[in-house]
């Protein structure tokens, strides 16, 4: 996915625009570019991220403009493929979040009209189509244009000596900004934090007119009204507040992220319908699917419920029978497979939850209700306060299942997480990051935390980590094991800590080091491992926020050993608007 941004006013665009792309880096930062109106179209576009480029603005003169940090599907990261894309005369600009699925048909048939494109992607086709209905009027052109476009858009277009931006949507997100004198569009809220707390969530398939005066939105060629939304976030909470990374900063509000959501669903009625529903079903992606999975083991031992945890980009294909209710959670509400596992319970005629921490997002438009993180801004690609919110959210359905018998343990879980953020993890560092590849292990609800471990050091450390069932080890990868694989092991009490102890044991055995995770005290475990690391003796629920709070610590501090792009990981992009 793609970061997009414009501005109209009555200030310097091209600046403000660059300053809003910062802000969207974590969408996508392979290549980006600013385009402005001044009487004439002026494109500036370079290869490689905003941030590492000092951009000469001298050449992009003007009060409107428009840009877009990339994230490449369609043509290689580099300059050419860059947006902002242009028409043949270089009279109209367009930049893009999304996919054109129709492009090579619309490319050929441009193409025989005697269009020439420059790049190799599928956006520089939206720019020709506006130009072939172009007669004067961006709006009617775009509009135009947009009936022939399939597949998911995000568009800004600019058209010489015209005084507007004209924006469209579907799928993919766009956001107005109202200011005074003066308006912005962005692919999220946060480029707007600076200039206003007025905001305007477009709907699929609305096109809008911005001013500086004014918006004027339209749907299926007629002029509708959308709700202006209070931005509630602060500019504070979209920058890194003192630290290095905003990966640390975000692990470190968590204890604030988990006790915010928490408090945000008291007395929530709708918790209620995971009591009644006779059977759930969960789909999600990457770090939200383990928390759905950590859901499964909660809900089944404690509320005696039934749960089907589905991953969504397998779930649109191959969903099983679905009965009454479809959770799709999405820290961003713009993932595709997400949003698709949705259109499948629709299509199944089941009712669907949504669990998000954004606002105004498309998975907001398509499920029957949403229920809210407040997790704030999660910047860093990698989901930390974002997974512990959708815990937060997960053990208050779960605490309504049995009665609300856990209403003390979730209020107080906070100061545990605490806790935990002060862990000294050098000697386990030191171990792993001379590692190729390493295992994490748990089990029981210690499980999915161990894969959600070892997808933290996957995508941060680019250490080659696998999670696994403790109990499975042996069934295969006991060939793997060496002493230069490390294996994580989760050893907290429960129903199978004797069982586990004896896998770390195995382990041993066949020469691992093992880093052992435990509660304070344990000696037991302690003597067995290479590495200890404690975490306090609390409730089981407080026990996974509290070892998935060490595991985010361990693969931040090893990433940071070997230099490794923390926010910003190679090749990943914060949320995956395609399928
Ligand atoms: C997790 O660290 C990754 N950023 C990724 O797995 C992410 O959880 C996944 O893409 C789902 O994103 P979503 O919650 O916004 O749908």
């Amino acid at each position: 996915m793609c970061g997009i941004v414009g501005y109209i006013g009555w200030r310097d665009a091209a600046p403000l625009i660059v300053e809003g792309l910062k802000r969207l880096e974590y969408r996508g930062y392979d290549s980006f570019g600013v385009a402005t109106e001044n009487g004439d179209i002026r494109v500036v576009k370079r290869n490689g991220r905003i941030s590492d480029n000092h951009l000469d603005l001298s050449a992009l003169s003007g009060t409107i403009g428009i840009g877009h940090t990339r994230w490449a599907t369609h043509g290689v990261p580099n300059e050419q493929n860059a947006h902002p894309h242009t028409d043949c005369s270089g009279s109209i600009a367009v930049v893009h979040n999304g996919i054109i699925e129709n492009y090579a048909l619309l490319r050929r048939k441009l193409t025989e009209k005697g269009h020439h494109f420059r790049s190799e992607t599928d956006t520089e086709v939206i720019a020709h189509l506006i130009e072939e209905y172009y007669t004067g009027d961006l709006l009617a052109a775009v509009t135009e244009t947009v009936r022939h476009l399939e597949g998911s858009y995000a568009i800004l277009a600019l058209a010489k000596n015209d005084p507007r931006i004209v924006a469209a949507r579907r799928s993919s997100p766009l956001v107005l900004g109202i200011g005074d004198g003066e308006m912005l569009c962005a692919s999220d809220i946060t480029p707007l934090l600076d200039h206003t707390e007025r905001a305007v969530y477009l709907e699929d398939g609305d096109i809008a007119a911005l001013t500086p005066a004014r918006i004027d939105v339209y749907h299926d060629g007629m002029p509708v009204e959308r709700q202006v939304d209070h931005i509630t976030w602060s500019v504070d909470d979209a920058k890194k507040g003192g630290f290095p990374h905003y990966m640390l900063k975000e692990i470190y509000e968590q204890p604030q992220a988990f006790y915010n959501t928490i408090k945000g669903l008291e007395g929530d009625s709708r918790l209620a319908m995971v009591r009644v529903a006779p059977e759930l079903t969960v789909a999600a992606c990457g770090t939200s699917y383990h928390a759905a999975l950590i859901f499964r083991y909660l809900a089944e031992d404690y509320g005696k419920k039934r749960v089907n945890v589905e991953l969504a980009s397998e779930f649109k294909y191959y969903a099983p029978p679905i009965r009454e209710l479809v959770i799709a959670v999405s820290q961003s509400g713009e993932t595709a497979d997400t949003l698709a596992a949705i259109d499948q319970a629709k299509a199944h005629n089941c009712p669907a939850l949504a669990i998000t921490n954004i606002l105004g997002s498309s998975i907001t438009r398509k499920a029957d209700w949403t229920l809210f993180m407040c997790a704030g801004p999660e910047i860093s690609v990698a989901a930390t306060k974002s997974f512990t919110a959708q815990l937060a959210v997960f053990m208050a359905m779960v605490n309504a299942m049995c009665d609300r018998e856990f209403d003390d343990v979730l209020a107080h879980a906070n100061c545990s997480i605490e806790r935990v953020l002060s862990c000294t993890l050098g000697k386990a560092v030191a171990l792993i990051s001379e590692a190729q590849e390493m295992f994490y292990v748990g089990r029981g609800v210690f499980y999915p935390v161990a894969l959600e471990g070892a997808l933290k050091m996957k995508e941060i450390s680019y250490i080659h980590a696998e999670g696994y069932a403790a109990g499975e080890l042996k069934h295969g990868p006991f060939a793997l094991l060496s002493p230069e694989t490390p294996v994580v092991a989760i050893c907290v009490p429960g129903r199978t800590y004797g069982v586990m102890l004896s896998n770390v044991k195995e382990m041993k055995a066949r020469g691992a080091p093992i880093i052992g995770i435990g509660i304070e005290g344990d000696t037991e475990v302690e003597q067995v491992v290479d590495v200890f690391i404690p975490v306090p003796d609390d409730h089981q629920m407080v026990q996974v926020l509290t070892v998935s709070v060490v595991l985010q610590l361990l693969a931040y501090h090893t990433a940071c050993a070997l230099n490794r792009d923390i926010d910003k990981p190679r090749n990943l992009a914060k949320s995956v608007t395609v399928e």
